[in-house]
């Protein structure tokens, strides 16, 4: 019998979730956590939309959500820990454009999001798996860049950052060909281009490792 198992990109772990991040998870979950392919649907259908993948600890996420309130912003995130800072900032800046799903992005991606959905996906810092024997697990491989490509909008924006150079270099060759177009910071509206950076961004400036960054734009 042949298995066919994906590796995953996440070891599965519950994480240190404070107090407060625990409060929030109860308090809120309800709220701003969807799972049903309806509900997905609605929420980023209409408005222009944007996906961040492994949004962290959502600094991100918020700081999009607060310039651009008429953005429908989703989050997929694995940690409850980080989905539980970013439900307790939705809730004190009372933002509305925030939807989150607890699940694996590329599960996510495959079953629960139409083809044609996001203006733009961000993906900053992903777990960069540096020991070669790992790198199976990183989330960037050729069937992913594929499946950004079917779920963003015609002229839709792939924005991504990575402090792993090798990472970034093995990017950039995917992204070649007819199908992408590559774009500046400039080329970017306000609120994507002047985002504070995350503290994983924050981390890699500190101890010396080069900040990477590629902007696509779906063309064909
Ligand atoms: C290094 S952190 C970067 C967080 C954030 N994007 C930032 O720039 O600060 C990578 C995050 O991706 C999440 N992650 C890894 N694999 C994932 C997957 N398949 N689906 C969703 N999130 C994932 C991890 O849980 C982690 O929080």
């Amino acid at each position: 019998m042949a298995f066919n198992i994906k590796p995953k990109s996440f070891v599965t772990r519950q994480g240190r979730i404070t107090a407060n991040q625990k409060k929030a998870l109860t308090s809120f979950w309800n709220k701003y956590v969807i799972s049903e392919f309806s509900e997905i649907q609605e929420f980023i259908q209409g408005n222009s939309s944007l996906l961040d993948i492994g949004f962290g600890a959502g600094e991100t996420l918020v700081s999009i959500a607060q310039s651009k309130l008429d953005m429908s912003l989703l989050g997929a995130e694995v940690y409850l820990s980080g989905i539980g800072t970013v439900l307790s900032k939705a809730d004190e800046f009372d933002l509305e454009n925030i939807k989150i799903v607890n699940e694996d992005a590329e599960d996510l991606l495959q079953n629960k999001i139409p083809d044609n959905s996001f203006d733009v996906i961000i993906m900053f810092y992903p777990d960069p798996w540096p020991k070669r024997r790992h790198h199976k697990r990183r989330l960037i491989k050729k069937e992913f860049i594929d499946l950004l490509h079917k779920k963003l909008k015609p002229s839709g924006i792939f924005y991504f950052k990575t402090d792993w150079k090798d990472y970034f270099d093995k990017v950039n060759l995917l992204f070649e060909g007819p199908n992408w177009e590559d774009l500046n910071l400039l080329d970017l509206e306000e609120h994507l281009r002047d985002i504070p950076p995350t503290s994983f961004e924050k981390k890699a400036i500190q101890a010396n490792r080069s900040l990477n960054t590629k902007i696509v734009k779906k063309v064909n």
